[in-house]
């Protein structure tokens, strides 16, 4: 999703939204350094797997109604994709709570991080902004992505697609606020594809012009 080199998990990495994903647990068990916030990082694993539980089924579904709105090569079917994300779900909630003593899981909600200046080489944010333009206005997505170039180096986001498959229609004003206060943006292609069409990620990086 976010084209990550052996240079890129060198560096310190924040996840913005991470919800109940494996990022953090598996890229810990590799060395690497990672910073997870959600606010559903607010609920302890009971409540989060709870929440997991009663979302599950009701998405897979969803998926198998509109199965024509994604790529079928990653997962090859619904149950694959179920299966997929129930470890990987498992594999997260097993980490939870050492990780959340660790600082590894932080309750944060966009557009605000509890972070210093600069704190981070990389800030990722999967699935969230530009996904769900329906629910988050133009002003929220500028003020997220602005905060998340505070608190880190570099800023990619992953999809570019809102629910249902279309472009996000926040993808150019975004761009076109943030090339014009200080930042270069550029939309590259990823190696993963599962919406159909959203295989494309924001990246966003201070301008080297003064
Ligand atoms: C569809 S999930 C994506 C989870 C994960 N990034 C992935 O790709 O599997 C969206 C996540 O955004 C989180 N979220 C909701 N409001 C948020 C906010 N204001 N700031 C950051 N994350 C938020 C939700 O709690 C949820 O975990």
């Amino acid at each position: 999703m976010f084209a990550l080199t052996d240079a890129d998990l060198r560096g310190r990495i924040l996840g913005c939204g991470d919800g109940p994903a494996s990022f953090n647990a598996e890229a810990t068990r590799e060395g690497v350094r990672v910073t997870s916030t959600d606010p559903l990082y607010g609920c302890s694993s009971r409540e989060i797997a709870e929440r997991v539980d009663e979302t599950f089924d009701p998405m897979l579904e969803q998926t198998r109604r509109n199965a024509e709105e994604f790529v079928w090569t990653t997962f090859r079917s619904v149950d694959e994709l179920g299966e997929t994300r129930r470890a990987a779900m498992r594999a997260f909630l097993d980490d939870y709570d050492a990780g959340s003593a660790e600082d590894r899981y932080v309750e944060a909600a966009l557009p605000a991080l509890p972070f210093p200046d600069a704190s981070f080489d990389l800030a990722l944010c999967g699935h969230f902004l530009f996904l769900y333009s329906a629910h988050r206005d133009l002003d929220f997505h500028i003020r997220s992505i602005r905060e998340m170039c505070r608190v880190a180096r570099e800023v990619r986001i992953f999809p570019l697609l809102a629910l249902g498959g279309a472009p996000s229609p926040f993808v150019e004003p975004c761009r076109e606020a943030l090339t014009g206060s200080g930042f270069e943006v550029t939309l590259d292609v990823v190696p993963y594809e599962f919406q159909r069409g959203g295989n494309r990620m924001m990246r966003v990086r201070p301008s080297a012009e003064p």
